[in-house]
């Protein structure tokens, strides 16, 4: 017998089933609550709330575990490779050589991007932020590839959008990196995999043989497999309600980019590092800074530490953190900000403020050191981000679609002006 929940209202009482999960998650089963009883529920902001059921992520935010498909994320960061976590993510299971083989071969074909791009690349003006031009730039790939707007697209097309986008997305950021610098562009060799030919197409120069640093490329694959999904975020959650309106995939993505690129969420790198710069230039005086961060009245909050779900230390900074000292020793690069951030992480975990609100450093808090280190500018940060997250989102929409899910539409509780009638400007 499946354990039910009783909702007392007024004289009555009302059986609601429970679902658990198999990480054995517990939710009540609201969907007929507002038909049996003309209540709904509030939750703004959703911390209560499951929008769906996934089988995609799990986290759990007070023991700090995060698995991708059911394998720990600190197993995949050491083993795995970037383009191997994302054909786990959106396939469901670790490839043998040959599906990881075809999965590679098949990105490679359409690393190329449609000519007709650069038209989009030369409108933006040279300093606009990397994130609106690839917000705009992936919506814009559906007008290149109209298969994509079938409804009921089949699996076979689903796969093509998917590789398409996969390997399109790395070209078109490499482009947006090159244009920043008023530098040519790079073309895609495909003798390189995934990641390395990234690297390959934002760093090399007309000028010079572009070195392979096995170091670099490890790390990269690092923090891209970090970023790869984090279940419900709220950009995830972008993907998946603009796909459930049967929107394509290019659509759906770019709303999800639109969603990463705010401060409290993707844009989270770059600001930590704009912050690390300010106490720098501030004289290093941390102290101050953590008080800035604790005054109601200062609109100043610490970036790079909170989250809403983890409420223990987020598995992915720690590995990060780790990283950071191996990846600098490596490529011989001192990083002030490096020993300001170590300094803000001590201080504030003894701090009652953050200790009571649960407030530890996220994923955000050591990223952006490394891809300094690897030679992106700060605002090419977030842009990274969903490169990482590219893999998440087309697994969250894929799940949607093959679970059918219906049209996200909340509820609401109304709260504004009732019964009036339509009075003539003149007399307003
Ligand atoms: C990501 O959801 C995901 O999975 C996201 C993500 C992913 O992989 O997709 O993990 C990526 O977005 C990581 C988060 C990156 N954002 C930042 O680092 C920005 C700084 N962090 C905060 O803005 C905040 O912690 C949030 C937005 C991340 C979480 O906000 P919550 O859970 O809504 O927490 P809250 O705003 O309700 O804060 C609770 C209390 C408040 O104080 P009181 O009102 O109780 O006195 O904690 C305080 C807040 O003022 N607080 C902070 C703080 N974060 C929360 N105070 C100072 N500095 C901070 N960073």
């Amino acid at each position: 017998m499946s354990e039910t929940a009783q909702l007392k209202i007024g004289d009555k009482t009302y059986d609601l089933p429970v679902i658990e999960g198999t990480e054995n998650e517990k939710a009540l089963d609201i969907s007929k609550l507002r038909d049996l009883t003309g209540y709904i529920t509030l939750d703004i902001g959703y911390k209560n709330t499951g929008a769906t059921k996934s089988a995609i992520t799990f986290l759990d935010g007070e023991q700090g575990i995060l698995k991708y498909r059911g394998y720990p994320i600190e197993q995949l960061a050491e083993k795995s490779t970037f383009i191997e976590v994302a054909y786990l993510l959106i396939y469901g299971k670790l490839p043998t050589t040959e599906q990881l083989d075809k999965f590679q071969f098949e990105i490679n074909r359409h690393t190329l991007v449609h000519e007709d791009m650069k038209k989009f690349f030369d409108g933006f003006p040279s300093k606009s932020h990397p994130m609106g031009q690839l917000s705009s730039l992936i919506g814009a790939l559906a007008a290149f590839n109209p298969e994509s707007l079938e409804p009921g697209l089949s699996a076979e097309i689903v796969d093509l959008e998917i590789h398409k986008l996969i390997a399109k997305m790395s070209t078109i950021v490499s482009w947006i990196y090159k244009k920043s610098l008023g530098h040519p562009v790079n073309y895609p060799k495909n003798k390189f995999d995934y990641v390395t030919n990234f690297m390959y197409m934002t760093f090399s120069q007309p000028t010079e043989q572009y070195e392979i640093n096995p170091v670099v490329i490890s790390a990269m694959n690092k923090l891209l497999i970090l970023h790869a999904d984090h279940e419900q975020n709220c950009s995830a959650s972008t993907v998946r309600i603009v796909g459930s309106s049967d929107a394509n995939l290019y659509a759906s993505i770019s709303a999800g980019i639109s969603a990463l690129w705010g401060p409290l969420h993707g844009g989270a790198n770059q600001a930590v590092i704009e912050m690390l710069e300010q106490i720098k230039e501030d004289g290093g005086d941390t102290d101050k800074w953590i008080n800035k961060a604790k005054d109601k009245n200062d609109p100043f909050r610490l970036m790079g530490f909170g989250h809403r779900v983890y409420k223990n230390f987020d598995p992915r900074a720690k590995i990060i953190k780790k990283a950071c000292d191996d990846i600098l020793e490596n490529l011989g690069v001192q990083d002030e900000v490096l020993e300001i951030a170590k300094r803000l992480e001590e201080v504030a975990l003894k701090d009652p403020y953050f200790v009571e609100r649960k407030l530890y450093p996220n994923v955000d808090f050591y990223s952006g050191i490394i891809y300094r280190a690897l030679g992106f500018p700060t605002d090419m940060f977030t842009v990274l981000f969903a490169l990482g997250r590219l893999p998440g989102w087309i697994a969250q929409w894929k799940e949607m679609k093959e679970n059918k899910e219906p049209i996200g539409r909340p509820r609401q509780i109304y709260t504004g002006a009732t019964d009036l009638d339509y009075n003539d400007i003149s007399s307003r």
